[in-house]
């Protein structure tokens, strides 16, 4: 059946398998933080490395992350850059029950999610189009006689262990309750990349270590409404410095 053509895709995602997907050492023991929300505990927010895939024994792992990205950047973007890398990287471990809820991944160009540990019976990956771009004025979306992939709003992708998705950053990805007994475990990565120089403008990012020196900053902003301003506490010996509030950011 002709389905039409779909014009101007939300995003393009790809899915890689690994051809050796090596065993990780030691996977447990990272130090993994637990996250509110029922949210997977991940290496995120801990003392670990920001950039986990530079670890001793994720090296292959690297090495084929950045085919892979070569191919998403060459083939399904045609971008032309001069160079790319991974600027951060987490491994999240969802246990029984935990789930992921929708977000995007901010300053990055492109994300990709490896599974390192999955079941057919864990939650796939769901990709949301954000209800603004998903609904006109008179919303259809309880008219569709049939699942319709141009016209979704949601699209679920399989967590199959030794693959990896690629996709456009901004797009809202997440995943339902983990009802097995078994941890989904997935390492994730975030990409930056300067581009190649065009004739008015040149275009590129400073490569700089994003965290804070102080790990356990974090913060909250309440209203007091006693004089109606806002103020700000910063916990655990964090600071801020020339109004700019610095924290670690959810993924
Ligand atoms: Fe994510």
């Amino acid at each position: 059946m002709d389905n039409g053509i779909p014009i101007f895709p939300a995003g393009v995602l790809k899915i890689y398998q690994n051809p050796n997907p090596p065993i990780i050492p030691d996977i447990d023991d990272f130090d993994y933080s637990k996250q509110g929300g029922g949210n997977p505990d991940s290496t995120q927010f801990g003392s670990e490395n920001p950039n986990i895939v530079d670890n001793k024994g994720l090296d292959d792992l690297k090495v084929w992350f950045e085919e892979c990205i070569k191919d998403y950047l060459d083939n399904v973007m045609t971008l032309a850059y001069k160079e790319f890398w991974i600027h951060e990287s987490w491994i999240n471990k969802s246990r029984p029950n935990s789930a992921q809820s929708m977000h995007n991944h901010s300053n990055s160009l492109i994300s990709g999610v490896y599974y390192i540990e999955s079941t057919p019976n864990h939650p796939p990956l769901l990709f949301e189009k954000v209800a603004y771009n998903a609904d006109p004025f008179i919303s259809l979306r309880k008219h569709y006689h049939e699942a319709n992939p141009n016209f979704t709003n949601r699209l679920a992708m399989p967590c199959t262990k030794g693959s990896l998705i690629m996709f456009n950053s901004y797009l809202f990805h997440g995943f339902g309750q983990n009802k097995t007994t078994d941890p989904r475990i997935s390492l994730a990565f975030n990409v930056l990349a300067n581009l190649s120089d065009r004739d008015a403008y040149k275009l590129d990012f400073v490569k700089k270590e994003r965290w804070v020196d102080n790990h356990n900053t974090d913060y909250v902003v309440k209203s007091d409404g006693t004089d109606g301003t806002n103020s700000i506490e910063v916990k655990n010996g964090g600071s801020i410095e020339d109004g700019t509030i610095r924290r670690r950011m959810s993924k």
